[in-house]
Formats: structure tokens, C-alpha cells, sequence
């Protein structure tokens, strides 16, 4: 995450948590962009009243970052996304779609990054939910077994044109009481 950096960030698939990641960028940006396709992500985010989220929102205003929360679907063009990021990431979100919808979405990621913006997929995989949960965080958009492998999304992300410049792969150790099997990262240059 200290690899984010840039004076504007695009967060895909921001969840509920995107004003908790910017505490571990590596610098302060001017601006901020999460999209989701739950609208209950970004209603939570623009709306809830929890004490760390009003914490969380006061740093971004005393810091003048400016944040902008978009309900979508990150596989669809966004023209007025176009050479705008510095950084696009992505955490939990990259590794579930199919290899079709995957190569569409790395594309989309290669257009929105300036020429020299970077991309940061972090991801996790070997999934030991139970079927009943698994099923509902599929329901939910959360979480899928249908992406490629882990080598397959390196190959795609180069064959979309990107550098790789760093890729770890971490073996969860208790992965029956973590429920992933391992978490990976790939930091890839435009
Ligand atoms: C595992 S969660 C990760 C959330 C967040 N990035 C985090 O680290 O907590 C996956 C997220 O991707 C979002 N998502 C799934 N498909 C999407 C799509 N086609 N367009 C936009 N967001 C999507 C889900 O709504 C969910 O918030």
C-alpha cells in the first residue's frame, strides 16, 4: 500500500473500507475516486455515523483530499476516467472475475493510468469458507472462485502491457482459521 502513490488515486471495488486505506498510502493525494457496484458500500461510506468513520472522514478534510464515491460497474468504460490516475488499485477485487471480464478490466485499468501510473492489485485465494457462506459472498458480489490462477493473472497483466515491478505471494500459515489460503500482490508499472 506505501506503493500508492500520485496526487490522484482510483480505488476499484472500494468496499466499505476505502478511507481506511489511505492511511498506508505513501503520500498524500489531492484526490480519491472508490467505485463500487453495492450501493450500500457507498451509501455506507457517504453516510454512516461511526465513530471511526467520522474520525476517518475529518483526517481526509484537514488534509484537503478530496473524495469522490461512484455506485458502478468497474468493467464498463469510464470515459472521464481516461490518463486521469496516478495510481489505480484494487484490493479483493481483481482475482474473482473470469478470464474474459479480467482481460476487459486490465485494459480499462491500462486507459485510466497516466503514462507513467502504476496499478496494485492486492488479492487473496484458496478460499476455505464453508459453502453457505461462500455462496452468500458470492450473492453479494463479494467474492468468487472463478478467477485464474494466480501465475494466469501475471501473464495477463503482462500481456495487457503493464511492467511488473514487484509480485508476492504469501502463504497463510493457519489458512483453515484465516479462511485464505494465500494473499498475493502485484505492483505493475504503465
Ligand atoms: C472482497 S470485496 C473488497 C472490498 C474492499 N476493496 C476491501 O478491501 O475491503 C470486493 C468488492 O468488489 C465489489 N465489486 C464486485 N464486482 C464489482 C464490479 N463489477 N464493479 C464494481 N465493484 C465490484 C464488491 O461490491 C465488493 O465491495
Amino acid at each position: 500500500m506505501k506503493k500508492i502513490r500520485g496526487q490522484k488515486i482510483l480505488c476499484l471495488g472500494c468496499g466499505p473500507n476505502l478511507y481506511d486505506d489511505i492511511q498506508f498510502f505513501g503520500n498524500i493525494p489531492k484526490e480519491i475516486v472508490g467505485i463500487d457496484i453495492n450501493k450500500n458500500n457507498i451509501n455506507f461510506l457517504k453516510k454512516s455515523t461511526h465513530p471511526n468513520i467520522l474520525k476517518s472522514k475529518r483526517v481526509l478534510e484537514n488534509k484537503k483530499i478530496k473524495v469522490k464515491l461512484i455506485v458502478g460497474d468497474i468493467l464498463k468504460l469510464k470515459r472521464e476516467f481516461i490518463n486521469q490516475f496516478d495510481t489505480v488499485y484494487a484490493i479483493g477485487v481483481v482475482g474473482m472475475f473470469r478470464e474474459n471480464k479480467l482481460k476487459k478490466l486490465l485494459n480499462l485499468i491500462y486507459l485510466y493510468l497516466n503514462p507513467s501510473g502504476l496499478f496494485l492489485d492486492v488479492d487473496w485465494t484458496e478460499c476455505q469458507l464453508s459453502d453457505e457462506k461462500y455462496k452468500e459472498r458470492q450473492n453479494f458480489e463479494w467474492y468468487s472462485k472463478d478467477g485464474p490462477t494466480i501465475k494466469k493473472i501475471g501473464k495477463l497483466i503482462v500481456q495487457t502491457n503493464f511492467k511488473i515491478a514487484k509480485h508476492l505471494v504469501y502463504n497463510v500459515p493457519n489458512k483453515k482459521e484465516y479462511l485464505w489460503g494465500k494473499i498475493y500482490g502485484f505492483l505493475a508499472k504503465k
